[in-house]
């Protein structure tokens, strides 16, 4: 094998989704720590002081207001090298979130055991599925009280639709967690929680058939574990990698990030399932991403890393083959040869200029305002376009005005080339022209962001009036339908966004429903595609 299908092989490129206080900050430092990337001696104090620095390593931005960094911390395990995209939360919730998918091979999906499926898990599994992209489960915290790992399972099947199949089973949790049974070896693994949550537990490990169990677990937990082993294997579906590689089954761990408990087992078992860089489809038929040629495409754009020279970083995921600096690149929609110079990749806690990278990377480059999220990069004599990136439901709308109408043409400029970056979404009224720009954005935050923006970069002063619209939906079938004779609901508005495609706003859900059973042959859709 060369050279350059070996580095591709040894790469996982995956996504780690939850709810905000699941735990993916914990979960993310652990593999850090085992990956060697970072260092976490010390205290609890030093471990917040290293949570701080690696996943909200951009706190100048933060400081203003733009904390919209979807980073990529890269480092090495047990012969992998690991890719994890950190999908933004809390109130930096934002289309950037759902794009990050659009860059990782798989997802760990991380659950509170106390709490369950919860609302942003929800939506981010959503674009995994439409992705169809294997998802893993790991119900974190079980050194707390938690809900009954069955009940567990059936809210993962329910409200996600996904079917699981446990890899392990917890025995007991909170002051009585004793520890996880593991399936296939049919061994016991007993909780010890490391010190702090800083070292690497030393585990024990019993079979679950041996004399001892009864007095490490006690007797009352073995039989309880036994009855809830022959449940499973009655009832769970069986674990099948067909199904896991096409996001129809997700293995489901158990464990304790804080504690480190399960967190090197679930590593190890989640590198070895899920996939090395899959493949992508294009105008011309699907890259292979160990063909030798490079290929990439954009997936995020991050403005004003440096305010002095008003510049933005493109991220790109690389695709196929071996990306080198200074390398001449087609920009296939920018119509024009290109050469990628000053790469930067994320390490952990540094940005470092890199020299190579392969498919499954993601590189950040410099960029003077001429890519556009989802454009594709290429060898220079090819010219096929990788699949779009679909625009994502905002959920918050405001009308937005410029103060001083004198400043008209900045304020087109700078709410242009704001959306262009993809942080916000511009419409405009069904039946009038640019005067009244609707703004929509999935994270508020964006809103802030920007007035603050358009105040600082563009000079410009605005007013927003907040619209109590939180669905769109965009007709699929736009070319079938005359959008004046689409019988509404009272809560409805007819929007076009900056390419005249049409949307629909809604106020309540179940409006969304209501359209869609009084106009037969409308097709509504949640994602937008060019
Ligand atoms: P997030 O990135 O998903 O938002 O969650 P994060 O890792 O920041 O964890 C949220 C809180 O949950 C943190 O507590 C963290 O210590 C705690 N936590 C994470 N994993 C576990 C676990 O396995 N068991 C228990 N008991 N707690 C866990 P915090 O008090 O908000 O922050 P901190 O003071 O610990 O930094």
């Amino acid at each position: 094998m060369s050279n350059i299908a070996e580095e591709i092989k040894k790469r996982r490129t995956f996504a780690i989704i939850s709810h905000p206080d699941a735990g993916k900050t914990t979960l993310t430092e652990k593999f850090l720590l085992y990956g060697g990337a970072i260092n976490l001696a010390g205290t609890v104090k030093g471990r917040k002081a290293a949570k701080h620095a690696v996943s909200d390593w951009m706190e100048i931005e933060k400081e203003r207001g733009i904390s919209v960094t979807s980073s990529v911390m890269q480092f090495e395990y047990d012969g992998y090298c690991i890719n994890i995209l950190d999908t933004p939360g809390h109130q930096d919730f934002s289309e950037d979130t759902y794009r990050t998918l659009m860059a990782a091979d798989s997802a760990v999906m991380v659950i509170d055991g106390s709490k369950g499926v919860e609302a942003q898990t929800i939506k981010l599994f959503k674009v995994c599925v439409m992705r169809r992209i294997p998802i893993f489960t790991f119900i974190n915290k079980m050194d707390r009280e938690a809900r009954d790992p069955f009940e567990l399972m059936d809210e993962i099947e329910n409200v996600l639709g996904i079917r699981t199949c446990p890899i392990n089973w917890p025995i007991g949790c909170g002051k009585n967690f004793k520890g996880v049974y593991d399936r296939h070896d049919k061994t016991i693994t007993t909780f010890t929680a490391a010190m702090g949550g800083q070292k690497e537990v030393a585990t024990q490990t019993f079979d679950v058939e041996g004399a001892d169990v009864d007095s490490v677990i006690g007797v009352d937990y073995h039989q309880q574990l036994l009855d809830e082993i022959e449940l499973l294997d009655g009832a769970a579906d069986e674990f099948d990698m067909d199904r896991v590689s096409r996001g129809n089954l997700s293995p489901v761990f158990f464990g304790s990030a804080l504690t480190n408990f399960g967190v090197e087992t679930f590593l190890k078992h989640f590198l070895k399932m899920t996939t090395s860089p899959l493949p992508r489809r294009t105008t011309t038929g699907i890259i292979d991403p160990f063909e030798e040629k490079f290929s990439a495409f954009v997936f995020k754009i991050q403005a004003n890393m440096n305010k002095a020279h008003r510049d933005r970083i493109a991220f790109m995921r690389i695709v196929s083959g071996k990306f080198e600096a200074g390398m001449e690149v087609n920009h296939v929609q920018g119509g024009k040869k290109l050469r990628l110079t000053q790469p930067q990749q994320m390490m952990a806690q540094d940005r470092k200029i890199v020299d190579e990278a392969y498919a499954g990377d993601i590189i950040g480059v410099f960029d003077p305002g001429i890519f556009s999220i989802g454009d594709t990069l290429c060898l220079s004599n090819e010219k096929f376009q990788f699949e779009g990136i679909p625009t994502f439901a905002p959920e918050h709308f405001a009308r937005v005005r410029q103060i001083d109408t004198m400043k008209r043409k900045q304020f087109l400029k700078g709410v242009s080339q704001i959306a262009q970056e993809g942080a916000i979404q511009i419409f405009q009224e069904f039946n009038t022209g640019m005067e009244e720009i609707i703004v929509g954005v999935v994270g508020e935050l964006q809103f802030e962001v920007l007035t603050y923006r358009l105040e600082n970069e563009y000079n410009v002063e605005v007013k927003l009036e907040k619209l109590p619209y939180e669905y769109i939906r965009w007709i699929e079938n736009k070319e079938e339908i005359d959008v004046s004779r689409i019988q509404g609901t009272s809560d409805m508005k007819r929007i076009k966004d900056l390419k005249d495609n049409p949307l629909l706003l809604f106020v309540n859900s179940w409006s969304v429903g209501m359209v869609e059973e009084r106009n037969p042959g409308l097709k509504l859709s949640e994602f937008g595609r060019d």
